[in-house]
């Protein structure tokens, strides 16, 4: 079966918490669950993972290469800034797609960026937890065509 990564960066581990109005009542859990769901009824392994460090994404877009299928990443933060993030996700040649919960181009001016998506296949962003299962979708169209 083929197998995805979705990597979610710093601060999304506080979801349902922080922030509800920009970015929604659910939980980082209740998102992994519906992610898991989604990719059940589309016959695809998902590994849904977060972390806060900027080295330890970059070490898990590393891992995309050899051990998966395609990825789907929410850099969060690290999209507007990490030059180091953009150059792990060049060295994939797997289908990737960035994803975000807000739309980050009605928000602040220095979220109008985003470095890391120079190096994906593909950005969706604006549609809270949708835009998950909309990527997911996405790259299963990607990962078979
Ligand atoms: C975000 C948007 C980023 O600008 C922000 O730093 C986040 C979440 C989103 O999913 O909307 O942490 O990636």
């Amino acid at each position: 079966m083929k197998k995805i990564l979705i990597i979610n960066g710093p601060n999304l581990n506080l979801l349902g918490n922080r922030e509800i109005g920009v970015y929604g009542k659910e939980s980082l859990s209740d998102i992994e669950n519906e992610c898991l769901e989604k990719c059940k009824l589309l016959e695809i392994n998902c590994e849904f993972v977060q972390n806060n460090n900027e080295g330890e994404i970059i070490n898990l877009i590393q891992s995309v290469e050899k051990n998966f299928d395609g990825l789907i990443i929410n850099p969060a933060a690290y999209t507007h800034t990490s030059v180091a993030i953009l150059d792990a996700l060049r060295s994939v040649t797997k289908p990737k797609i960035e994803i975000h919960l807000s739309n980050i181009y009605t928000r602040e001016e220095y979220r109008k960026k985003s470095i890391t998506s120079e190096a994906v296949n593909g950005l969706i962003c604006g549609f809270g937890a949708y835009s998950y299962i909309l990527a997911i979708e996405a790259i299963k169209n990607m990962i078979y065509n």
